[in-house]
């Protein structure tokens, strides 16, 4: 299997974005005025994309966000395969933190990354979400 992760558009993110997370909504309501300032990668096996997140730093702090891999492709590593890759460049990039908006169900998940639950906590759309966030360490960073 070709595995590939590399950056790519905002607009490449929309068709999965859509797909995996909104289906019932029209396209539109994937589209964020933050895209355009993002960063964002995508997972290709075959030459198919399959996994992608959006990162948005702001003052050295960095949050992922809109991370979605394709339905019949979740559970064989490729989400895990990306954010990895996006965690270590976010490391080599010099952030202070990495962060984003956890579903509760999702905790364990970003646990084995390094993140750590926050004591912030909100729900939306009827959905739990914990704040989780990774401070770098002075281990994190390559010399
Ligand atoms: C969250 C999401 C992006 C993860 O992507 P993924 O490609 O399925 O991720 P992985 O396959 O690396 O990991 C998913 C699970 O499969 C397990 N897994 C990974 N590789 C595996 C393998 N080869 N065999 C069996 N299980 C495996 C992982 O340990 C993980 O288990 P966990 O959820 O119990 O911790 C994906 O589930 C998704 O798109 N969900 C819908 C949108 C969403 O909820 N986004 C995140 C909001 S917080």
């Amino acid at each position: 299997m070709k595995i590939e992760i590399l950056p790519i558009t905002p607009e490449d993110t929309w068709d999965l974005r859509h797909r995996v997370m909104w289906p019932d909504r029209p396209i539109d309501y994937v589209k964020l005025e933050e895209d355009q300032n993002g960063l964002h990668f995508g997972l290709k096996a075959e030459g198919h994309l399959v996994s992608i997140i959006s990162v948005f730093i702001d003052s050295g702090k960095a949050q992922f966000r809109k991370f979605a891999t394709d339905a019949a492709q979740q559970g064989k590593g490729y989400g895990s395969q990306l954010l990895q890759f996006v965690i270590r460049d976010l490391l080599d990039k010099g952030v202070t933190s990495i962060w984003c908006n956890a579903r509760e169900e999702k905790t364990g998940f970003y646990e084995k990354f390094g993140l750590k639950k926050t004591n912030k906590t909100f729900v939306k759309g009827g959905i739990d979400y914990v704040i989780m966030e990774k401070k770098v360490e002075v281990n994190d960073i390559k010399v």
